[in-house]
């Protein structure tokens, strides 16, 4: 019985072998050491004819059992390391998947941007293009262009930030304006998103630097109704409802006449509440005809064309939606804020 107790320890060399394979090339070679040509139970199964006639049933039976088992050994273990990936360092990494996943964090645009984008949409859908222009500016477009006199208010020190060279950072969106004109014939119909700054103590409602979208729109026979219709349609698409405008005057250098526009609060709905200080209106935009002087700067003649521009603070209407309360939170960084959108 000697052979039996052999095939028995050749058995438990081979399952010890097989469970620390490591790799399927591992397994490979542990299926030619013991089932190969050269394997002891090869020889043994060769050499059965040679044993007692009364031994031959017992050891070809427990022979070809211990086959089978090594069989099934490596199978196995041939499927649990296929199951098994390696990760970048070498070690073995084994899949639950019932384990939950490490959710990747992924950035997104900022609120203002999204905004912007959706305005320009909403625009680029009515026929207008997208104008820019350079945020450090000449005096000429952000001032005397615009028909603000070297001594109007607006041009204090006081709100404009200038650089050591004379240049300032624009104050608004309106130099684009003058900018479109001298490019363009009419009819021109472009807004233009950017960044302005002002020399300004920042609070909860004033920012040093901040966003506007400005509009400009000129053709023959242009008047405050095309203005209404346009702010109508656009306040339509951003809040998808129809939202109820009023016109106050309002006094811009660069309009004549000047308004600015309200809509109904929309935290009350126009029965008056503390946002809107108890009147159902809230200030939204500055707009109005074009100036005949800044058409003029323009090099477009006010006798044959006439226009109207208006220009947003992207900031505010992005609070507005939001019921957002503090302006400073767009450029604070924090990410406790930003991801809420
Ligand atoms: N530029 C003005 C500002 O920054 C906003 C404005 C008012 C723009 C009236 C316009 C306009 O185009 O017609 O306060």
């Amino acid at each position: 019985m000697e052979i039996l107790a052999r095939l028995d320890a050749f058995l438990k060399e081979a399952e010890t072998g097989i469970k620390h394979a490591d790799s399927l090339k591992a397994t490979e070679e542990l299926r030619v050491k013991y089932l190969g040509r050269k394997s002891e139970i090869t020889s043994i199964l060769k050499r059965l004819g040679t044993l007692a006639p009364e031994l031959r049933p017992n050891v070809g039976k427990a022979a070809n059992e211990v086959k089978i088992k090594i069989e099934a050994l490596l199978r196995d273990r041939i499927e649990e390391l296929s199951n098994e990936i390696f990760d970048g360092i070498g070690r073995r990494e084994r899949i639950d998947i019932t384990e939950p996943g490490i959710k990747k964090e992924t950035g997104h645009l900022h609120p203002i941007t999204r905004m912007s984008m959706e305005i320009e949409d909403i625009f680029t859908s009515m026929g207008f293009t997208i104008a820019t222009g350079p945020e450090v500016e000449l005096d000429y477009y952000n001032f005397e262009a615009l028909n603000i006199p070297p001594d109007h208010p607006a041009r204090d020190i006081q709100d404009t930030i200038w650089t050591v060279e004379g240049s300032l950072l624009r104050t608004h969106t309106s130099c684009v304006q003058i900018r479109t004109m001298e490019k363009f014939k009419p009819p021109i119909r472009v807004i233009a998103p950017g960044r302005v700054f002002r020399y300004e103590e920042t609070d909860a409602s004033h920012e040093h630097t901040f966003y506007q979208i400005e509009g400009l729109m000129i053709d023959k026979n242009i008047s405050v109704s095309n203005l209404i219709a346009v702010m109508k349609t656009m306040l339509r698409a951003v809040f998808r409802h129809d939202v109820k405008v009023r016109l106050r005057p309002g006094y811009f250098p660069f309009v004549e006449p000047g308004f600015e526009l309200d809509i109904t609060c929309l935290i009350c709905g126009g029965t008056g509440c503390p946002v809107c200080k108890g009147s159902g209106w809230v200030e939204f935009l500055g707009c109005g005809l074009v100036h005949p002087n800044v058409l003029r700067m323009g090099g477009i003649d006010p006798d044959q064309y006439s226009g109207f521009a208006f220009g947003m603070g992207l900031d505010r209407l992005v609070m507005i939606r939001y019921g957002i309360d503090d302006i400073r939170l767009f450029h604070k960084g924090d990410l406790r804020f930003l991801e809420q959108f």
